[in-house]
């Protein structure tokens, strides 16, 4: 990992993610995770604050790059339950079958290199009955936007760490054995539209 992936890349990405509208996507998912969760690809912790501290006994965070679980720590001092974090790539995780209530996934499965690979993951640790809750960027509805996102993807995927603007988010979910149960979408406001269009809800085993 060069010094750009290591040390510019974490604060780059907190900044990306901690815009107005990204944040108020976390407002409406992050909240709806209970009992001990798995979060794939946690990066510097935005989600923390947002965990609802009656509901969530214990967040193991999940993430291959240190030096944003170091900011995410610096950032969440005092939080009111045990976090965990696990230095892994989400295509190997190191939890028991069954073990998590909840699978929290946000604005990671565009950068996981094999994403189907890391759902399979997911499902075999979340317990029947759990939950994942996601809300992910990806590809477009708009024929014309779609095209932007394709060109634009080699530079972006370079310069963002591996981030893809085009991925087929409900597809993928599916394909990593997720049944959606339910899913709204939107492009994001303030934010331009090839990196903008948003899908979030909840999926659970199919
Ligand atoms: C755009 S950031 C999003 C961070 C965080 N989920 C959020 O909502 O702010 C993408 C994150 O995916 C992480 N990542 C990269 N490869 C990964 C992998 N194979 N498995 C899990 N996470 C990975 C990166 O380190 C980075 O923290």
């Amino acid at each position: 990992m060069g010094f750009y992936e290591r040390y510019i890349l974490p604060r780059f990405i907190n900044c990306a993610c901690g815009t107005k509208p990204i944040t108020r996507q976390r407002e409406k998912v992050v909240p709806l995770a209970t009992g001990t969760v798995l979060e794939i690809g946690i990066g510097t912790g935005l989600n923390l604050r947002h965990y609802d501290h009656g509901k969530v006994d214990k967040v193991i965070g999940l993430d291959p790059s240190e030096e944003s679980w170091e900011i995410a720590r610096r950032n969440n001092p005092d939080l009111p339950f045990a976090l965990e974090f696990v230095g892994l790539p989400g295509e190997e995780i190191p939890l028991e079958e069954a073990s998590v209530d909840t699978v929290m996934v946000t604005y990671a499965l565009c950068t996981i290199p094999d994403p189907v690979t890391a759902l399979h993951g997911m499902r075999r640790v979340l317990k029947p009955g759990g939950r994942l809750v996601f809300c992910e960027h990806g590809e477009a509805p708009d024929p014309s936007v779609k095209k932007w996102q394709d060109r634009i993807n080699p530079l972006w995927k370079v310069i963002a760490g591996g981030c893809n603007l085009h991925r087929p988010i409900p597809s993928l979910l599916e394909d990593g054995g997720f049944s959606i149960t339910t899913m709204d979408s939107m492009y994001l406001p303030s934010t331009p539209r090839f990196a903008g269009f948003n899908y979030w809800g909840i999926a659970e085993h199919a």
